[in-house]
């Protein structure tokens, strides 16, 4: 693997800011696109059983449909792209049982060889579930994948938009998810700036380092 310098890295994350004013001319060429699809399935997750679903709208009409329910933030139409991160409601056996056999297939072992591994993720299911908190813990993996595609898109050069400002009932009855168990939690335009989108040369606002990270 190639490293990039760290002022490549830096400088990236400094450019990245949540684009308010896509410039709705400009299109993601595919390569470029194709990867940041790519960043998505590499995200990690707790147990790597990918609890989610990404949705890339490409619809002109469903993208219009998003922009009433979406605070009517013209982002989710004006973008070269649109993501909508959704979650796997209720994670059940079958959708582990749909991991574990990828797992194998792809290390090239049995399933059966696999079964401690499956009954760890089912204890720690099955206890979160007892609990309440399933929901949450699932959920809290679709943010790093936004975090993943957001700073995997500002080193290819591609603008983001993080959007929570969305009303996901809505999104899931505009987008078929309604009743699949998929949920929608967050959308991510993604693109290019407008060249008057004064939030781009707006000061980022950061506490400063030696307040957010603690060295023991
Ligand atoms: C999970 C999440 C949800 C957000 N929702 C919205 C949103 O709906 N609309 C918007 O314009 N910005 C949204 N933001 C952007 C934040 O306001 C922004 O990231 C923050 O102010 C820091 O600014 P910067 O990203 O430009 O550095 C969201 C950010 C995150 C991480």
């Amino acid at each position: 693997m190639s490293t990039i310098p760290t002022t490549q890295l830096i400088d990236a994350l400094k450019w990245r800011y949540a684009t308010k004013k896509f410039d709705s001319a400009k299109k993601i060429p595919a390569d470029t696109w194709a990867a940041l699809e790519e960043s998505l399935v590499l995200t990690p997750s707790s147990f790597g059983a990918q609890p989610w679903k990404f949705l890339v709208v490409n619809t002109p009409e469903l993208r219009a449909k998003l922009v009433p329910v979406s605070w009517g933030q013209t982002q989710v139409v004006d973008a070269s792209h649109l993501v909508v991160f959704a979650f796997k409601q209720n994670l059940d056996e079958a959708h582990i049982d749909r991991y574990i056999a990828s797992a194998a297939q792809i290390r090239g072992i049995t399933v059966e060889a696999m079964d401690p591994f499956k009954k760890i993720i089912m204890g720690s299911l099955e206890g979160a579930r007892a609990k309440g908190y399933l929901d949450v813990w699932q959920s809290r993996q679709i943010y790093i994948a936004l975090g993943q595609f957001m700073a995997s898109a500002a080193l290819l050069g591609i603008d983001t938009c993080p959007m929570e400002g969305i009303d996901p009932a809505k999104y899931d009855e505009i987008l078929g998810l309604t009743g699949t168990g998929y949920t929608t939690l967050c959308a991510c335009p993604a693109g290019y700036r407008s060249a008057d989108d004064k939030y781009a040369t707006t000061p980022k606002v950061r506490f400063p380092l030696s307040e957010v990270i603690a060295h023991l």
